[in-house]
């Protein structure tokens, strides 16, 4: 092998070990696609609006409820005396509700700056 070409393979074996460790901002973009990609699958967009604060006010969500409130409150709304939002209870696969609440926290802070 010529010292070239490992040098070349040396150095992608670095740089691909390299990015992943490379947390923020990276990590928070791609989790904020992940989060974003939910709440429009499931049309929370359509009443929450693309900055939580349309029909129905989000932004105050984070503050108010625990991660396990939250997932409460998306699954079955009527359980707090919410008659208008869809029930969501096994219609959002589970794996789904961790990118989604960190992406209703994530609208909430962004109002606040
Ligand atoms: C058909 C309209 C509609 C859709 C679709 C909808 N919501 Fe809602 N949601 C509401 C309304 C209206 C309220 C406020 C009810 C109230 O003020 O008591 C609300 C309240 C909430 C709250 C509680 C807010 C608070 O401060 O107490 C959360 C959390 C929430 N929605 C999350 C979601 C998520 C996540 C989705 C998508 C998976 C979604 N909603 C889809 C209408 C909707």
């Amino acid at each position: 092998m010529k010292t070239a070409t490992l040098i070349t393979l040396l150095f992608s074996v670095w740089l691909t070990h390299r990015i992943p460790q490379q947390k923020s901002p990276t990590e928070s973009v791609s989790r904020m696609d992940a989060g974003k990609a939910v709440y429009e699958a499931f049309a929370c967009h359509s009443c929450h609006g693309d900055d939580g604060a349309m029909l129905g006010d989000l932004t105050r969500a984070g503050e108010k409820y625990s991660d396990e409130e939250m997932i409460k409150y998306i699954k079955n709304p009527r359980a707090f005396d919410n008659r208008q939002m869809p029930v969501y209870e096994g219609v959002i696969p589970d794996k789904d509700f961790d990118d989604l609440i960190w992406y209703i926290r994530y609208l909430g802070e962004k109002t606040k700056q």
